[in-house]
């Protein structure tokens, strides 16, 4: 049975009746394939799993999707018990943001740049609520999708510098049969914009193939994911990067196991993705 519980006080009971390792899936809801695919990595690896959802509002800019943030919990709850989940947090705000509340992490220049920039605040939402969560659940281990990369940095540096007695695991990118990238967000395109929004993921095979064709100059990849992108009249790109995995500044010199990232707006709709970049020209990154 899927034991699900709103307080703090009501999942720490729970979670210290079991013995055995506990992995833990951190999400937003609205629960697609690639959330699942984290949790049965996590069922894998643990005795436990637990899943927390919590549309965090720290990490949401006050111009940003917070309000209309699509949620599900009954669905999801199905889906979660479906996999095999024994524990859930669902909380309020009111249960994570106490009055009162005022502490915050800092994660320093991995958090700075790309969505960083173009998201003032995000990665202290991100990090901080992470945390809260990991000293709540004290999982082993916790389970990230590499959809969101530099999320993925951020929590790593945090749990490294803060001793987060967690163990880190990465996921691959979970992607629709046209290549786009699961995400709650893509319930927001329409028709049109669906289609639209596959110049993402066409943006990072170009990338992925002028590598592979021996393609080193940075501003050769970026210009050549730009052509992309404005050949799409639906798409306004953000940013587009290519960038070092470990401290993400932008390459000038580009080598295997850089980070090929985008931020395109379809519409109102702000997606985002990824690839690592490799000499294999059949890469699993972006594979058709
Ligand atoms: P959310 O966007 O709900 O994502 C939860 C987890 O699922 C993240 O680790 C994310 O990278 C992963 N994920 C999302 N789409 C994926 C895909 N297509 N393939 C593989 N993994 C995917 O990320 C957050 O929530 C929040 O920032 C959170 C970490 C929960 C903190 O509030």
């Amino acid at each position: 049975m899927m034991h699900v519980t709103t307080t703090i006080a009501e999942f720490r009971a729970a979670r210290a009746a079991l013995t055995g390792s506990l992995g833990l899936v951190p999400t937003m809801g609205f629960l697609h394939e690639g959330h699942l695919s984290l949790v049965r990595r996590a069922r894998a690896e643990n005795a436990f799993v637990a899943a927390t959802i919590f549309v965090n509002p720290t990490q949401f800019g006050p111009s940003e999707d917070l309000a209309r943030y699509p949620r599900d919990l009954p669905r999801d709850l199905a889906l979660l018990q479906r996999e095999g989940v024994d524990l859930v947090f669902a909380p309020t705000v009111a249960e994570m943001y106490p009055p009162g509340f005022s502490v915050s992490i800092d994660v320093g220049p991995v958090a700075t740049p790309l969505e960083g920039a173009a998201r003032p605040g995000h990665f202290r939402g991100v990090a901080t609520v992470v945390c809260k969560l990991f000293n709540i659940t004290a999982p082993q281990r916790a389970y990230f999708g590499q959809k969101d990369a530099q999320q993925t940095l951020v929590i790593r540096r945090m749990t490294t510098d803060l001793n987060l007695p967690v163990e880190i695991v990465i996921c691959p990118t979970i992607r629709e049969p046209d290549g786009l990238a699961m995400s709650s967000r893509n319930v927001y395109l329409q028709p049109e914009e669906r289609r639209a929004a596959t110049v993402l993921v066409r943006a990072l095979r170009e990338a992925q193939a002028r590598f592979a064709a021996g393609e080193r100059r940075g501003d050769m990849l970026r210009a050549a994911m730009h052509a992309v992108l404005n050949a799409e009249p639906l798409a306004r790109p953000e940013y587009v990067s290519v960038a070092d995995l470990t401290d993400l500044h932008e390459l000038d010199q580009v080598t295997s196991g850089a980070l090929a990232s985008l931020a395109v707006r379809i519409g109102t709709t702000r997606l985002i993705d990824n690839c690592i970049l490799d000499d294999d020209h059949h890469s699993q990154e972006v594979a058709r």
